[in-house]
C-alpha cells in the first residue's frame, strides 16, 4: 500500500528570520529557537501569550551603542520596556535611564539603579515625580514647560543645587507616524526656539540659584530610519547654544539629542544604523562649534526601541480561523491588550507559523486579536501557510518595545509574562497578570 503525503510547503527552516534576534534560528521540524530556547516549549512551559526577550540581544545592542558612541552617554528610555531585569542589564551595559515619572524612576532605583545617571523626562510631571526625583537625587531633570521650573524650584532644599536641560523643539519634522513626531511645534512637548519660549525658559532658570543649567534636550521623534533629521537638529541645538553663550555668557556642557532610532519591524524594512548616526552628527557638532567658538558639549543619546524591540518575540497560539467575504480571520489569544501599536499607528508586523511544519502553500490571512472591536488586528494580509488551524503557534518578531509597557487592561484578559532567554535557558522576568491581580483592585461594592 502506497501513501501519499501532501507536498511540503516551504517549512520555516527557509523562514526570513532577518528581524529576528541574531540567535534565532528555524529548526527543521517547523520550531524557532531563540538563544537557543524553543519557542514551541516555552509556549507549552509559559503559556501563551508570551513575550520572550532574548537577553543577549539586548546586550549586545547596548554594546554596539556605546562602542558607536565612545564619548557620549548612551541613556536607555524606559518607556520602551521596563522590568528590574532591563535595568540590570542596562546598569551592567555602563548605559544611563531615561524615566518619565515616579513610577519608571521608582522602579529603577528599587533594582540599584544609580540615581546620578537616571534623566527624568516627562511634559506634564505630576508633584510625585518631582518630589521623588529630588529626594532620591536624579542626575538631570529635564524641563518641559515654563511652569515647571518654580515647581523644580521650590522642591530643592536650601543650599542644594539640581542639574536641569531645557527641552527644545527645535522646528525639525520627522518620525514614523503623525503620533510619534515631536520635533516641531503643532505638539505638546518642549519649548520651541521658533517662538521664543525656549530662551524665556533659559533665562528664568538662569534666575534660580537652585537650579543648575548643564544643557539642552530635544527629541525629534520616534521610529526615524533617516541620521539627516538628526544632523539638522544638531545644527539648530548649537545655534541655541551660540545664543545662549552670547547673551548669558555661559557655555552650555551638554547635549542630549533624544532617541527615536527606528527598527526593521518586517523583512526588507529600513533601520537606523547608530555607527552612522553617530559618526555623522559628531561631525556635525564638531564643525558647528568650531565654527561659533564653543567647546564641544557632552552628547547624550536616548535610543529605546534600538536597544529591546529587535530582542523580543511576541507568541501566540491561534483560538479560531474565520473565513468571511472572502478574507481569512486567523484569531489568536492575545491582541490590542498587548500589542495596541497596529491600531495606534498602522504598523505592519510580520507573523511566523511556529512549532510544526505547514503542509499547505502559504495564504493571504489577517491575523486579529481576541478584543471586541473590529480594529483589534495584529497584522493585515500576511502570508502563512494555508492551512493554519486552531492551536497553532504564531510568533511575531520585533516586539520588544513599546507593546508591553503600552499594554492594557481591555477585557481584563492579563497582561502576558515576560521570559529572558539567554544561552539555552528561559527564565520568567514578569509573570502573567491573573484575574486576583485584578480584581485586587476593584474594592468598592
Ligand atoms: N527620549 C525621549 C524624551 C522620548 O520621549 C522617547 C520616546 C525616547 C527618548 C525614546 O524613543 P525611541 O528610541 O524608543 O524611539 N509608543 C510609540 C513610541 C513613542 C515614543 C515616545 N518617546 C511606538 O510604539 O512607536
Amino acid at each position: 500500500m502506497s501513501v501519499t503525503f501532501p507536498a511540503a510547503a516551504p517549512a520555516p527552516a527557509s523562514a526570513d528570520l532577518s528581524v529576528w534576534p541574531a540567535s534565532a534560528r528555524a529548526a527543521s521540524d517547523g520550531d524557532v529557537t531563540v538563544a537557543g530556547v524553543s519557542l514551541a516549549a516555552a509556549a507549552d512551559r509559559f503559556g501563551t501569550p508570551l513575550y520572550l526577550l532574548d537577553e543577549g540581544e539586548v546586550r549586545d545592542r547596548c554594546r554596539a551603542y556605546r562602542a558607536a558612541f565612545p564619548d557620549a552617554d548612551v541613556v536607555y528610555a524606559a518607556k520602551a520596556f521596563l522590568c528590574r531585569a532591563v535595568v540590570r542589564w542596562a546598569e551592567d551595559e555602563g548605559l544611563g535611564l531615561d524615566v518619565c515619572s515616579a513610577g519608571e524612576l521608582g522602579l529603577a532605583t528599587s533594582a540599584g539603579f544609580p540615581p546620578g545617571r537616571i534623566v527624568l523626562h516627562g511634559n506634564a510631571k505630576s508633584p510625585e515625580d518631582l518630589y521623588a526625583a529630588v529626594r532620591l537625587g536624579v542626575g538631570r531633570i529635564v524641563l518641559d514647560s515654563a511652569p515647571e521650573i518654580a515647581r523644580l524650584a521650590a522642591l530643592v532644599p536650601e543650599g542644594d543645587r539640581r542639574q536641569v536641560m531645557v527641552r527644545v523643539v527645535p522646528g525639525i519634522a520627522a518620525g514614523g507616524h503623525a503620533k510619534i513626531r515631536t520635533g516641531t511645534g503643532d505638539q505638546k512637548f518642549g519649548l520651541s526656539v521658533t517662538d521664543g519660549s525656549a530662551q524665556h525658559a533659559i533665562a528664568r532658570i538662569l534666575a534660580r540659584p537652585r537650579l543648575e543649567l548643564v544643557g539642552l534636550h530635544c527629541h525629534i521623534g520616534s521610529q526615524i530610519t533617516s541620521v539627516k533629521p538628526y544632523v539638522a537638529a544638531v545644527r539648530r541645538m548649537v545655534g541655541l547654544m551660540t545664543q545662549v553663550r552670547d547673551h548669558h555668557g555661559l557655555e552650555l556642557p551638554q547635549l542630549n539629542i533624544g532617541g527615536g532610532h527606528g527598527i526593521a519591524y518586517r523583512p526588507g524594512e529600513a533601520a537606523l544604523d547608530p555607527a552612522a548616526l553617530a559618526v555623522r552628527v559628531r561631525a556635525e557638532l564638531e564643525d558647528g562649534c568650531a565654527h561659533a567658538k564653543l567647546p564641544v558639549p557632552r552628547l547624550t543619546v536616548e535610543p529605546g526601541r534600538a536597544l529591546v524591540g529587535p530582542a523580543g518575540v511576541a507568541v501566540y497560539r491561534v483560538l479560531t480561523v474565520k473565513e468571511t467575504s472572502g478574507r481569512t480571520f486567523v484569531a489568536v489569544d492575545g491582541g490590542m491588550s498587548d500589542n495596541p501599536r497596529p491600531a495606534l499607528y498602522g504598523v505592519r508586523y510580520a507573523p511566523l507559523l511556529i512549532g510544526r511544519r505547514p503542509t499547505a502553500a502559504p495564504a493571504v490571512v489577517t491575523v486579529v486579536g481576541r478584543h471586541c472591536e473590529a480594529g483589534d488586528v495584529l497584522a493585515e494580509d500576511v502570508a502563512l501557510p494555508g492551512d493554519v488551524r486552531p492551536g497553532d503557534l504564531l510568533a511575531v518578531p520585533a516586539a520588544g518595545a513599546y507593546h508591553l509597557s503600552m499594554a492594557s487592561g481591555y477585557n481584563l484578559v492579563g497582561r502576558p509574562p515576560v521570559v529572558a532567554v539567554r544561552d539555552g535557558s528561559a527564565r520568567l522576568l514578569v509573570r502573567r497578570e491573573s484575574l486576583d491581580d485584578m480584581s485586587r483592585r476593584d474594592v468598592g461594592l
